[in-house]
């Protein structure tokens, strides 16, 4: 579907020929740039790729997405090379927190489980108690019996899902994603007025005004398979605008509407054919967890792996 220059076809034939011959696999984020799908194995949200990563045979992994999914990847499979092929792909939302504020939290609550999204450096991750993913989350919380209290980092309105499908208390954390946070009620109103057949799906990370409007709240490939199984022909997405590509390519007899002009993901667009490629020549940038950190923040993702 998406149409390519010559020079984009040319970087696709060497990238394939250079996968070939490093014996790399390329993992790709649904909101990356569609032309990346074009070289990319594996496609997916975070807990798939997550999984995808960890199963692997491959000696190199080049993860187009953003540097705490790359770190994930490298948490799972410490043996093998994780590239992220540009260096200042970022989250703005797992840099709402650091490793210090996760202890004094600990320190503030004591008896509360900690739970970190997979938007999270691997430190906070390390000193957290188990993972999960927007996939994943209100599952997660409710398998931890016996905690009452759970503290849930980085994403409030993550958590404020959560809360709303769980009896355990939830405190929450001032973080956001700023793609999802910015969506207003009514640019959705509007939307909803303009499309009135269309079913609207949102992510867990849009704010609690915007969820209340949705007939399905779930993950970019959740997202994917309610689409693909909805008897409805029409879908608002309220989720970041690569994902209405995703959709559309999946299901091209069917139509989706995205909040294109607002709900962009800079960090993730960040990457190009030309800075895959780059990465497989020049083997950059590689993305290493010290041990020390390493060791915890594999237990917290076993965890949740183990979960779900
Ligand atoms: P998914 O796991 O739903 O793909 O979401 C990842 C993400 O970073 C959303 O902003």
């Amino acid at each position: 579907m998406v149409s390519l220059s010559k020079e984009s076809e040319e970087l696709i034939r060497e990238i394939q020929e250079l996968k070939e011959k490093k014996k790399a696999v390329i993992l790709a984020h649904n909101y990356q740039r569609p032309e990346i799908f074009q070289v990319a194995d594996i496609q997916g949200d975070s807990l798939e790729l997550s999984r995808a990563a960890a199963k692997t045979k491959a000696e190199i992994i080049v993860f187009c997405g953003v540097r705490f999914m790359a770190e994930t990847a490298s948490i799972l499979s410490s043996e093998k090379k994780i590239l992220l092929p540009e260096k200042e792909s970022g989250c703005p939302l797992a840099d709402y927190i650091n490793v210090e504020q996760v202890r004094a939290m600990r320190k503030k609550y004591p008896e509360a489980t900690i739970v970190c999204y997979v938007n999270s450096s691997a430190d906070v991750k390390a000193e957290s108690d188990i993972c999960c993913t927007s996939a994943n989350a209100v599952k997660v919380v409710n398998s931890l019996n016996g905690a009452k209290q759970v503290l849930l980092i980085p994403d409030k309105h993550l958590a404020q899902y959560v809360a709303k499908n769980t009896d355990k208390q939830m405190i929450l954390w001032e973080g956001n994603c700023p793609a999802h946070h910015q969506l207003q009620r009514e640019e959705v109103l509007k939307m909803k007025a303009e499309y009135p057949e269309a079913k609207f799906m949102a992510h867990p990370e849009c704010s609690p005004e915007i969820l209340e409007l949705a007939d399905c709240v779930t993950s970019t490939s959740g997202m994917l398979r309610y689409a693909n199984s909805s008897s409805a022909k029409e879908f608002i997405v309220g989720t970041e605008e690569g994902m209405a590509y995703v959709l559309q390519t999946a299901c091209p007899e069917k139509k989706f509407y995205s909040f294109a002009n607002t709900m962009i993901c800079h960090d993730m667009k960040k990457i190009t054919l030309q800075s895959v490629k780059d990465a497989l020549v020049k083997m950059q940038y590689l993305v290493e967890i010290n041990e020390d950190i390493r060791k915890p923040a594999m237990n917290c993702l076993s965890r949740m792996m183990n979960i779900v």
